[in-house]
């Protein structure tokens, strides 16, 4: 949540930061302000409202300057409106801060700092950290940013800045991300690395309870010891390109065609003939051999991408597995011992439940098992190994490629530990990668013809607009799958809702007789994943139940199936045939299909919607 740029160097100033900015907003966008360091003073502007807000105010009226913090807000303490917003300064204007957390401390320290007559024009957590800087200041910022930070409780990244000290820019962190980005003359600060990449591959991780102290030709890091310590650069592979709209009209929909290219490229990636490789995975082979249970742990998305990963390590490793949303295993001391496994999947690595689970399941003695996107992130650091997605930069809010990357390794991870555990040998393993290998050109097919047929996703989410304003907004959707893709129904169901505020529900259908069923009426539009495979007859039975109660049913069918075209379904849409195990990866395309259309339909914001933001770095 919030995200946070730092920039001392030549260029124009407010160009980099609102930049910066933009590549950040998918991490808040309830608000956005700049601080800018200027002839011994400190210009703040902060506005209420997306970035274009805070652009238009800019270029209204100008500010120049040596270096300055930027920030994007997601609202935690106090409503978003532009005294909230970021940066804050403390009440003698010396200090300007960015944040990124929870300051749990805050109100102790607030009274403190009142009671020594230090004014506060904000209701947020974040203002407590201006002051105390400038409480601690005696002469050297990074003294007074190091001094301070021993005082908070919580989770923190910070940019700090003051008056006095023209191009330097104190940046430090704990549970939260924080990333150097080294340039020729000139340093950056950033949440996250496409906020930089427009400058400079080079990127530093900042580690927990480390500071750093750039001006735009140096950049030290201190341990919390306060000795300069040696950081090793990574080079990022990410391009622009990847970062930016590249033509789509939203990031979403980019996003969703990049989907056949990430699988492929994974599978380039881990697959040296027919062997399964993870070269960055570090957990010793004989340690996975005796493992009794494995635990999936992960939020949202990356859940559900996790029970799919049950269904796949199960089968094909014959290995018990149970799944547990992060923000449950962490509260619930979890039956977790050496002798598990505890995957944790996350797209931003920095979820910040999720990390709470991995220390969790660490402390127990697990071995954690990260499957994670971003490089170098607190989850891909934290855990005993890691296996990269790969996915590039995913910057919608509405994850989808991340998804089908998570999917993918789960798939090969699964038939590694199958090898590795002796259930599976090599033939079984060129034969399921041979299965494996055909589904990006499938999940290509199936996009073009998305294309091309311009485009009945687009025409169901038109009626359905149609449909739910005569029904007095009661319409709703229902999403049922079996097995394997019953976990794309809850996926389905979380697209839909996340950005377009509709009502939304995934069930395994077998359940809808033991309740759901209820809800049926000529109101709900009903989702039926009714692919070929084992429990497709099953399916058939719900949809004509559905039917006979008056629902409006869309049918994703295998290609070339007429059961129930212009029959019980009124809408078809078909997927390529595949063997069922492989299907949910091309199912849950025209599910974020259908999500991205009917939020369209509705005028939403589809790369930002309400309340939202990318990284859940706060509890
Ligand atoms: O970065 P993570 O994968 O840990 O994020 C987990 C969820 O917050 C995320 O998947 C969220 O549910 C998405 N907005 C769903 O589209």
């Amino acid at each position: 949540m919030c995200g946070i740029i730092g920039y001392t160097g030549s260029k124009n100033i407010t160009d980099v930061l609102l930049k910066g900015l933009a590549r950040l907003e998918y991490r808040g966008y309830d608000s956005a302000g700049v601080a800018v360091l200027k002839n011994k003073g400190i210009d703040v502007v902060k506005k209420q409202g997306k970035l274009c807000i805070l652009e238009d105010e800019l270029k209204r009226s100008p500010i120049t300057g040596t270096a300055g913090i930027g920030h994007t807000r997601w609202a935690t303490h106090g409503v978003p409106n532009d005294a909230n917003a970021h940066p804050h300064r403390d009440y003698k204007e010396d200090v300007a801060i960015a944040h990124n957390g929870i300051i749990e401390n805050y109100r102790e320290l607030k009274q403190t700092l009142e009671k020594k007559g230090y004014g506060f024009k904000s209701e947020t957590d974040s203002e407590v950290i201006a002051q105390l800087i400038s409480a601690e200041y005696k002469g050297d910022l990074r003294f007074a940013v190091m001094a301070a930070a021993k005082q908070l409780k919580g989770s923190f990244a910070i940019a700090a800045i003051h008056r006095k000290e023209p191009e330097r820019i104190v940046g430090i962190r704990k549970d939260s991300p924080l990333i150097i980005g080294l340039g020729v003359n000139e340093n950056f600060l950033a949440s996250d690395i496409p906020a930089v990449l427009e400058h400079t591959k080079n990127v530093v991780y900042l580690e927990n309870n480390e500071t750093v102290d750039m001006n735009r030709d140096s950049c030290v890091v201190y341990n919390d010891k306060d000795e300069p310590i040696e950081k090793k650069a990574t080079k990022i592979d990410w391009n622009i390109s990847q970062a930016e709209k590249s033509g789509y009209k939203h990031f979403m929909l980019k996003e969703i065609f990049e989907q056949p290219e990430v699988l492929k490229n994974i599978l380039k990636k881990r697959v040296k003939n027919s062997d399964i490789v993870f070269e960055e995975l570090k957990i010793e082979e004989d340690k996975l051999k005796k493992i009794k249970n494995v635990a999936i742990i992960a939020c949202g998305t990356a859940y559900h991408a996790g029970l799919i990963g049950k269904y796949l390590i199960e089968k094909n490793a014959r290995t018990p597995v149970w799944v547990d949303t992060s923000s449950e295993f962490r509260y619930r001391d979890p039956l977790v011992d050496k002798n598990s496994l505890v995957i944790v999947i996350s797209q931003s690595g920095e979820t910040a439940d999720t990390l709470a689970a991995l220390r969790e399941a660490k402390q127990k003695g697990a071995i954690v098992l990260a499957i994670c996107n971003v490089a170098g992130s607190s989850i891909a650091r934290e855990a005993d190994g890691v296996i990269y997605t790969y996915a590039g930069p995913e910057i919608a809010v509405a994850s989808t490629k991340a998804y089908t990357a998570q999917l993918g390794v789960l798939y090969l991870f699964a038939q590694y530990l199958a090898v590795l555990r002796g259930v599976s040998d090599i033939a079984g393993t060129k034969r399921f990668l041979q299965k494996l290998k055909e589904v990006p050109a499938l999940a290509d097919r199936l996009l073009k013809q998305y294309q091309a047929n311009e485009n009945r996703m687009q025409k169901y989410a038109a009626k359905f607009h149609k449909y739910y304003l005569a029904s007095n907004n009661k319409s709703c959707f229902l999403y049922l799958g079996r097995n394997i893709n019953y976990p794309n129904a809850l996926e389905g169901a979380l697209k839909l809702k996340e950005i377009s505020y509709i009502s939304a529900e995934g069930y395994p259908a077998g359940e809808m007789k033991h309740g759901p069923i209820a809800l049926i009426d000529e109101n709900p539009w009903v989702i039926c994943i009714a692919v070929n495979g084992e429990t497709y007859e099953k399916m058939l039975s719900n949809i004509q139940e559905i039917k006979a109660r008056g629902g409006i049913i869309i049918a994703i069918i295998s290609e070339g199936n007429n059961d129930v075209r212009g029959k019980e379904a009124e809408y078809v849409i078909e997927i390529p045939k595949t063997d069922e195990i492989f299907s949910p990866l091309l199912v849950t395309l025209p599910l974020q299909l259908l999500a991205y259309h009917v939020a369209a339909e509705f005028g939403y914001d589809i790369d930002q919607p309400r309340n939202l933001a990318k990284s859940v770095t706060v509890e």
